[in-house]
């Protein structure tokens, strides 16, 4: 598998080629993707959940991340590899630049930030400063407690609005994508076109440039419950890379996500 960069995503959009991207948090896992041609892996703060079985991503640190993010980037050279900032890590722009640039030493391609247009000083500081920012709007699952749940955003006509403005301005102040969690499919698709930049969905339908699920939900192990717009393909396949495979490939003929998948 060659390289791949930004660029590669960019001139994915431009032509209408979809892209699949899954997380990961092991070296092993890391090179199973990179084999499979898994363009972009994501070192997720899921890892709370799915790893350390917690019930939210709270409490997981920048040095778990940094951890993770090494062990992903021992395993997979070849990926475009983001990692999640944690809980709290980018509450002013100077700690996002410390915090950054621990998870970019560690191996990162990019950061992810979760929040709307409050973060714009925040992309724009560490854009400027060499460090790729990947923005998460919808359910952004750091603000579970503000939620009160893990519930889909964007329903109303405001919130809906909102999204699409923040969407605008994120990626004018320097976001490299844009990653949409949760959102009704149709404001997905509105936000799509309304951006330059490529746009990752997880639960907002199959309009996006590219599609994320997490690892333990594609192969159906997660501890937790498993999400209504996510799929067991490894239930499907039998085999683990039989199970990558097929992801890949429904996420680029557009059958993945499905309508029984879309809010
Ligand atoms: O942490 C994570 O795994 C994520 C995905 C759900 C996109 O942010």
């Amino acid at each position: 598998m060659k390289k791949i960069t930004i660029n590669d995503l960019l001139a994915w959009k431009k032509e209408g080629r979809k892209f699949a991207s899954v997380t990961a948090y092991d070296a092993s896992f890391g090179k199973l993707f990179e084999e499979q041609e898994m363009p972009v892996v994501l070192v997720g703060d899921s890892l709370g959940m799915v790893l350390q079985g917690k019930a939210d991503t709270l409490d997981v640190s920048v040095e778990d991340l940094a951890y993770h993010t090494r062990s992903v980037r021992a395993g997979n050279s070849q990926s475009l590899l983001m990692t999640d900032m944690p809980f709290m890590s980018y509450a002013t722009p100077e700690e996002a630049c410390q915090n950054a640039a621990t998870l970019m030493r560690a191996g990162a391609n990019m950061v992810k930030l979760e929040g709307g247009a409050f973060l714009a000083d925040t992309v724009r500081m560490l854009t400027e400063r060499a460090v790729p920012v990947c923005a998460h709007l919808g359910l952004t699952p750091q603000s579970v407690n503000i939620f009160g749940g893990y519930k889909v955003q964007g329903r109303d006509h405001d919130a809906a609005e909102q999204m699409v403005k923040d969407a605008i301005l994120l990626a004018k102040a320097g976001a490299q994508i844009i990653l949409l969690e949760c959102v009704p499919g149709d404001l997905a698709e509105r936000i799509t076109q309304a951006v330059d930049v490529p746009v990752i969905g997880i639960g907002a339908g199959n309009k996006t440039d590219g599609q994320i699920l997490v690892m333990h939900d594609m192969f159906g192990i997660s501890a937790n419950y498993m999400p209504r717009f996510s799929k067991n393909y490894l239930q499907e396949t039998g085999d683990l890379r039989t199970a990558v495979s097929r992801y890949i490939e429904e996420v680029q003929q557009g059958s993945f996500p499905g309508p029984e998948h879309t809010f």
